[in-house]
C-alpha cells in the first residue's frame, strides 16, 4: 500500500519523520494541559461562555491530536514514547497580574503558536503526501484553525478593554519560544530532504520560510489590528534571520 513508510523512504529520513511526529504528540499533550488551565482561567476571568467552551473544547482536541501523532509515529518505527507530562509551565514572566499572564499565554499559544501550526499544516497538505498522513493533517488542521480564532477573540476582547499595549515588548520571548532554537541554523542533508513532505514533515528550509511568511502575513498584522505594536516582534525575526543566514 502506498502509505506504508516501507516503501524506499531512507532510514535517517524516515527515523526523522518517527521523531518528527513523537515530537509533536509532545507538544499535543502540552496543549491539552495548557489548553485545560486556560480553560479555569479565561472561566475566572468573566469570558463568554462560547470561549470557555471552546478552550475545554481545545484540550480534548489536543489529546486525540497526541493519540493520532503517536500512532503515526509509531507507524514510521518510533519504539519508545517520552513520558506524558502531567503539568505544563505558564510561559508568562513572573511578576505579571493574573489578567495579563493569561492574556500572555492565550497570545503565545493561540495567536503565535497555533497560527503558525495552521500555516505548517497547510503547507504539508500537497497532494503527494500519504494518504494516511493527509488524512490526519486535515483532521488536527481543522481543529487547529478554531484555536487559533479563540486567541484572536480574547485578545480582541481584552483590547476593547484597552489593556493589551504591555504585550509589545514581550512578542520577542514568545516568538523564542515558539521556535527551535535550530530554526534559523542551517539544517543537516537529511532535514532538507524533499522526501520529508510526503510524511507530513517540512524540509528545514521549508519550515523556516514557513514561519517567517505566517508571521509577516497573519499574525503580525492580527496583533496590530488589536493594537499590539509589532515592531519588536519584527525586529526580531530581521535579528535571528540575518544571524542564521
Ligand atoms: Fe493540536
Ligand atoms: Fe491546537
Amino acid at each position: 500500500m502506498n502509505d506504508s513508510p516501507s516503501e524506499p523512504l531512507a532510514d535517517p529520513v524516515r527515523r526523522l519523520v518517527a521523531e518528527a511526529w513523537t515530537f509533536r504528540r509532545q507538544v499535543e499533550l502540552d496543549a491539552a494541559l495548557r489548553f485545560a488551565r486556560l480553560t479555569e482561567q479565561l472561566a475566572q476571568l468573566g469570558a463568554p461562555e462560547a470561549l470557555v467552551s471552546l478552550a475545554q473544547r481545545a484540550a480534548e482536541d489536543e489529546r486525540r491530536h497526541a493519540g493520532m501523532c503517536e500512532l503515526l509515529a509509531r507507524t514510521y518505527g518510533q519504539v519508545d514514547m517520552p513520558p506524558v507530562p502531567l503539568a505544563v509551565e505558564e510561559v508568562a514572566p513572573p511578576g505579571m497580574g493574573f489578567r495579563e499572564r493569561v492574556l500572555y499565554e492565550v497570545v503565545a499559544a493561540c495567536c503565535i503558536t497555533e497560527t503558525e501550526s495552521t500555516a505548517v499544516l497547510t503547507t504539508l497538505l500537497v497532494p503527494d503526501a500519504t494518504p494516511r498522513v493527509r488524512a490526519v493533517l486535515r483532521d488536527i488542521l481543522r481543529d487547529e484553525v478554531a484555536h487559533a480564532r479563540l486567541g484572536w477573540a480574547w485578545l480582541a476582547r481584552e483590547h476593547a478593554e484597552g489593556a493589551v499595549a504591555f504585550l509589545a515588548g514581550h512578542v520577542p520571548s514568545m516568538l523564542e519560544g515558539s521556535v527551535s532554537p535550530r530554526l534559523f541554523a542551517a539544517g543537516g542533508p537529511e532535514e532538507e530532504s524533499p522526501a520529508l513532505m510526503k510524511h507530513g514533515v517540512l524540509p528545514h528550509t521549508r519550515k523556516r520560510e514557513t514561519f517567517v511568511r505566517a508571521l509577516r502575513d497573519v499574525v503580525f498584522p492580527g496583533l496590530e489590528r488589536f493594537g499590539v505594536n509589532t515592531g519588536p516582534g519584527r525586529s526580531w525575526v530581521e535579528r535571528r534571520s540575518a544571524a542564521g543566514a
